[in-house]
């Protein structure tokens, strides 16, 4: 039986790092409020010349040199994001040209926080059928582009960052063991970026509203946030035939300590057993776990055999869970 398995993980973050002592000085908030709702006490802003795919390709070339492959190899690229180059061509379409591969299939993602776990899925499915043998998965974005700067609701959660992996065919008992996906259009305008769409194209009053940044209503999000990553992460488990007992890794989207901690009270994950860094990097929608995955990867708490679930919510609205066993 073919399986996808990680061959490799990479990831970046911007140099500029804000707390949340900065933010105090921008909008009207505090470090305790941001610390005690959230978790979150920092976060890296992209540089005024980086887009996206800038951080796509620090990232890729990290994942492609710790994959051993060459980059000639790679016949997909997918990159889940919501804060893309253009809204036309795709950010994985940049990518593909700086990093100077061949033309390949390319494309992005459009499922918010839950975006690389979608692009893990997709991938997965074209290397089972053959279609795909090394594809460049990753999760990227600039959420200060999108961002509404006087909002404090929204604007101290988000940060910046990527993180991409080389997904290839195997047939060893490990890879990827089960995969958990689903979206629900009727919460859709929960969590939205209004403006610069088909249904609400730029004019002078939509910039001056602020209508082409994110706009959550925050607690009701929270109350579906919840429920959905605790049955993408119970479900991938089932899935694999596994139980929270079985998990070595739990990597979770990281849009809030309360979110994290609820998800693993009900799927039964010990507090030790997850990754946690919503503290330093925040919010970065479909970066986050990529992001995650790599620094566990690098910081020796993934090891051979270990299974590693994922799971991840965000706006559309959207969830996924994944294990992979390593
Ligand atoms: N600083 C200080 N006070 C603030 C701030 C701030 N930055 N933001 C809001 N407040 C105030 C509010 O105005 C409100 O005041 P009021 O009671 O006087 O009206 C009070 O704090 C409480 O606000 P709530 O919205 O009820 O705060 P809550 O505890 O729900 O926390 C939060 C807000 C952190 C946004 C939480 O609801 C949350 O995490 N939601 C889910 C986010 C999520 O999972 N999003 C999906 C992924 S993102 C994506 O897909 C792009």
């Amino acid at each position: 039986m073919i399986r996808s398995e990680i061959l490799g993980t990479g990831s970046y973050l911007p140099e500029k790092v804000v707390t949340n002592k900065d933010w105090e000085k921008m909008v009207d908030t505090s470090d305790e409020w941001i610390t005690t709702r959230t978790g979150i006490k920092e976060r890296h802003f992209a540089a005024e010349n980086e887009a996206t795919s800038d951080l796509v390709v620090e990232a890729s070339k990290k994942a492609i040199e710790d994959a051993k492959i060459n980059k000639e190899d790679i016949d997909l690229i997918i990159v889940g994001t919501i804060s893309s180059d253009n809204a036309y061509p795709s950010t994985a379409n940049w990518v593909q040209k700086k990093l100077g591969i061949k033309p390949i299939p390319s494309f992005d993602i459009s499922a918010a926080c839950s975006g690389f776990l979608y692009g893990l899925i997709v991938a997965d499915s074209f290397i089972k059928i053959g279609a795909a043998k090394k594809v460049l998965v990753a999760g990227a974005e600039i959420m200060t582009r999108i961002m509404n700067w006087e909002d404090r609701n929204t604007c101290v959660l988000f940060g910046d960052g990527a993180g991409a992996v080389v997904l290839g065919p195997t047939d060893e008992d490990k890879g990827i063991l089960s995969t958990y996906w689903g979206a629900d259009g009727n919460l859709g305008d929960l969590l939205k970026q209004p403006a610069g769409g088909s249904a609400m194209p730029a004019t002078h009053e939509t910039v001056d509203k602020k209508l082409h940044a994110v706009y959550m209503e925050g607690n009701k999000v929270f109350k579906h946030a919840v429920l959905r990553m605790q049955e993408a992460a119970i479900k991938a488990l089932e899935l694999a035939n596994l139980t929270g007992n079985d998990v070595d890794l739990y990597i979770p989207h990281q849009a809030n300590i309360r979110i994290i901690e609820a998800t693993i009270e009900r799927a039964k994950i010990p507090l030790e057993k997850t990754f946690i860094n919503i503290d330093k990097i925040a919010n970065i929608s479909a970066a986050t776990i990529p992001i995650g995955l790599d620094q566990a990867k690098k910081t020796g708490r993934i090891k051979p055999g270990d299974n590693v679930l994922m799971s991840a919510f965000g706006g559309g609205l959207t969830w996924a869970g994944i294990v992979v066993r390593f």
